[in-house]
């Protein structure tokens, strides 16, 4: 038995979908802790695609439960939608395999609203957030106004919620945004409705992990956003409105640290961002623009073009330490192929100084630039290889390089977005 948590290691789109989908055959029960629809898991599975929002990408496995803890924030449209979808594309999603937290709190509308109205307001100093109402969401449940999936269950609470709640929205909206008032009535009944929808799905996360976890039974916990997103730990304020370390998993799923047996980190080869904020190895030229298109680097949020740039291992090492990880799992590497050079970044120069580690100052990251090793590429399609030793040898030494810049070993790599692409080098759930 062994519990095993994913996080990305970047600015988040690592892959992660592909990596918690293979290893749901290992697990028992998935479960994400953290982040709401701002996430978006893209899956490749028969030929057929399907973007995950809210929704585990371990639902796609028949048997397996899949869990949404209550650190996570839910639009529960996007939540029924998504039901609905796989429901139709033949994927049973039902009380059996699905369990909401009675705890997540819930996406409003006026949280829509307002996270679209502040970045309209910012201009150009915004953060270039995905506009689905996150951050305002995470902003009520701290200052403790918050509505509760199981508040969607009892009129009266949810009324009583929303006169409070509407009035001071209203007012920011109205008075502070110049954007017009919502109407509490529409809400209400629109959100009893998802209430009403949601009910049987509604139960006891951590109690039900508490339940597998005596019966022995694996659990993997899936991460969204990265690392380098945390709202402590990441290049703030240009972060989501979440804690997306491995540490967060024990407040947002409801399970304790000693739980925990092992944190497996996802690195892209190389790095994207979405949004505004630092990059320091960011390209802005053709190579950049061919990452971009190879890998098909657009959000399956948003559709906005992911920022492209170099492998960046001084963020990658940032992440080992900010999650304890025992090991990585390499994504995208086939979409390096036939770059002439790879470059690594393997610290920053910061005036006189060298960094090995992301500052976490944003005028300190702005100043640093990235001291690089180049790497000879390939030109060899790798997409079909699934031992290491038969990849070309720069390929190898590219994913030395990692392992040994990193100073934890590789689990997985990932050679392309088919399940079947990849080269398993370790069991996440059994290894020292
Ligand atoms: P928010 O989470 O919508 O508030 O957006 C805050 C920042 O996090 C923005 O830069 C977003 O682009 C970024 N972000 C949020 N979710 C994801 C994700 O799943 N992948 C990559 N970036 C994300």
């Amino acid at each position: 038995m062994a519990n095993v948590v994913i996080i990305g290691t970047q600015w988040g789109d690592e892959g992660k979908g592909k990596v918690v989908d293979l290893l749901t055959e290992r697990a028992d029960c998935v479960v994400r802790f953290q982040g709401g629809n701002n996430a978006g898991h893209t899956l490749v599975v028969d030929g057929k695609k399907f973007i995950l929002h809210l929704i585990p990408s371990g639902i796609l496995h028949p048997g397996k439960v899949c869990m949404i803890g209550n650190g996570t924030v839910i639009d529960p449209a996007v939540l029924i939608q998504e039901i609905d979808r796989l429901n139709g594309h033949g994927v049973a999603v039902s009380p059996e395999n699905l369990v909401l937290s009675r705890y997540a709190h819930i996406i409003m509308p006026y949280h829509r609203a307002l996270d679209i109205a502040r970045e309209n307001k910012k201009g150009k100093s915004k953060i270039g957030t995905t506009g689905r109402g996150i951050g305002p969401c995470y902003e009520d449940k701290v200052c403790r106004g918050g509505i509760r999936t199981h508040d969607l269950f009892n009129r009266k609470t949810l009324r009583k919620k929303l006169e409070k709640n509407l009035e001071e929205k209203n007012f920011m909206l109205g008075k502070f945004f110049g954007e017009e008032p919502l109407d509490i009535d529409a809400i209400e009944e629109e959100y009893l409705a998802y209430g009403e929808r949601l009910a049987p799905f509604a139960d006891h996360v951590s109690e039900r992990i508490d339940e597998l976890c005596r019966q022995g039974r694996d659990v993997l916990f899936e991460g969204a956003q990265g690392t380098h997103l945390d709202v402590d730990h990441g290049t703030y304020p240009y972060v989501t409105s979440s804690n997306t370390v491995a540490g967060n998993v024990c407040a947002g799923a409801g399970i304790g640290p000693t739980r925990i047996d092992r944190v497996l980190g996802v690195v892209k080869a190389y790095t994207t961002r979405v949004g505004e904020g630092p990059f320091p190895t960011e390209l802005r030229d053709a190579t950049g623009e061919r990452i971009q298109s190879l890998g098909g680097e657009y959000g399956s949020t948003t559709g906005r073009p992911r920022r492209c740039g170099w492998l960046d291992m001084v963020v990658v090492n940032t992440s080992v330490r900010l999650n304890g990880l025992a090991g990585l799992v390499i994504t995208k590497l086939d979409v390096l192929t036939g770059i002439p050079v790879l470059k690594v970044a393997v610290g920053y120069q910061c005036g006189s100084r060298r960094l090995n580690s992301v500052p976490p100052e944003l005028d300190g990251l702005e100043a640093c630039r990235p001291i690089y090793e180049e790497l000879p590429g390939w030109e060899e399609d790798i997409g079909r290889v699934r031992r290491l030793g038969d990849l070309p040898s720069n390929t190898q030494r590219y994913l030395k390089a990692i392992e040994e810049i990193a100073g934890i070993p590789l689990a997985i790599v990932s050679v392309g977005p088919g399940r079947d692409e990849t080269i398993a080098l370790k069991d996440p759930f059994d290894f020292e």
